[in-house]
């Protein structure tokens, strides 16, 4: 089906002029603060999570994310753009949440988050359904290979109780899913959770890091990255999304 027949050709050149225009006279800047909030209070998250989502609607507003999370929701190996199809729900919902009311700081898709491009609480609900029910990739950036059984062990101590021996954390508690993800995004976040640059990290998950090394960083996301998604959770080989043809 065409969902995207006036846009498709040129939403991904819309939105990095824009990006690229962002930085010197940005049309929407994110506010800067450096207070650390895990979980916001009276925030637009407990809105969107009570109300019943609308996949069609859902479809139309992930338009404009598939130029940067690609059709498919599977983002960039790279790690620039990470991978959000298959996420829980409401992992989705607070982080995108996060990201409009500033706790989150992600200058890039701030001004296409924001209520008056997308919508209110209904379209975030209705974007989240849509892409918590997108097939994962079966290809993800992985790490260099080269400290594995390290990184196991860092993992089984250290990140079990929270994401889960299969990586697919929680949805009720918010734990992110981390299998199949990809690496450089991985890193790119673990870093900044560890060093507060993410403001509306986990405190607990913080605590449980701090005394990472870079090599226990880099061997314990090696490891992530490698952990496969259950076989129904992934696309079929050769999948792209009919969406957006
Ligand atoms: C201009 C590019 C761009 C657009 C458009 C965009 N995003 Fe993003 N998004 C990013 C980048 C870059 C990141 C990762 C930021 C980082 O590394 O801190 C991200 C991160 C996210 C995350 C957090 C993922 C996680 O694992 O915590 C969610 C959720 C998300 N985007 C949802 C959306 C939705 C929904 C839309 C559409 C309404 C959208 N994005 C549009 C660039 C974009
Ligand atoms: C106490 C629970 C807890 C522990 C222990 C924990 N995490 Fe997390 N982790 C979280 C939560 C919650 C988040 C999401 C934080 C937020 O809401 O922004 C997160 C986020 C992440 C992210 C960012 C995911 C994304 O999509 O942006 C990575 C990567 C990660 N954790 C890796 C790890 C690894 C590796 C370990 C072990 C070394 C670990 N975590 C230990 C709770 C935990």
């Amino acid at each position: 089906m065409r969902y995207s027949a006036l846009l498709s050709g040129v939403s991904a050149a819309a939105v990095f002029a824009v990006v690229s225009l962002a930085g010197a006279a940005g049309p929407a800047q994110a506010p800067q603060s450096d207070k650390r909030v895990w979980m916001s209070e009276g925030s637009e998250r407990d809105e969107a999570l009570k109300l019943t989502p609308n996949m069609d609607k859902g479809r139309e507003v992930y338009e404009v994310c598939s130029a940067c999370h690609m059709p498919e929701g599977w983002g960039l190996t790279d790690g620039t753009f990470p991978q959000i199809a298959g996420q829980h729900r409401t992992v989705l919902i607070k982080q995108l949440e996060d990201i409009r009311e500033g706790n989150r700081d992600n200058p890039t898709m701030y001004p296409f988050a924001l209520p008056s491009e997308i919508g209110g609480a209904q379209s975030v609900a209705d974007v989240t359904e849509y892409i918590a029910k997108l097939p994962m990739a079966r290809e993800n950036g992985v790490g260099k290979g080269d400290d594995l059984e390290h990184g196991k062990k860092l993992y089984a101590d250290n990140c079990v109780r929270c994401h889960g021996a299969d990586g697919a954390g929680d949805a009720a508690k918010y734990y992110p899913r981390i299998q199949g993800q990809h690496y450089n995004y991985l890193v790119r976040q673990y870093q900044w959770i560890k060093e507060g640059k993410r403001r509306n990290a986990n405190p607990d998950m913080m605590e449980q890091i701090k005394n990472f090394t870079e090599r226990d960083t880099l061997a314990v996301l090696d490891f992530v990255s490698r952990i496969k998604p259950p076989a129904e959770l992934m696309a079929p080989e050769g999948w792209t999304n009919p969406d957006f043809k």
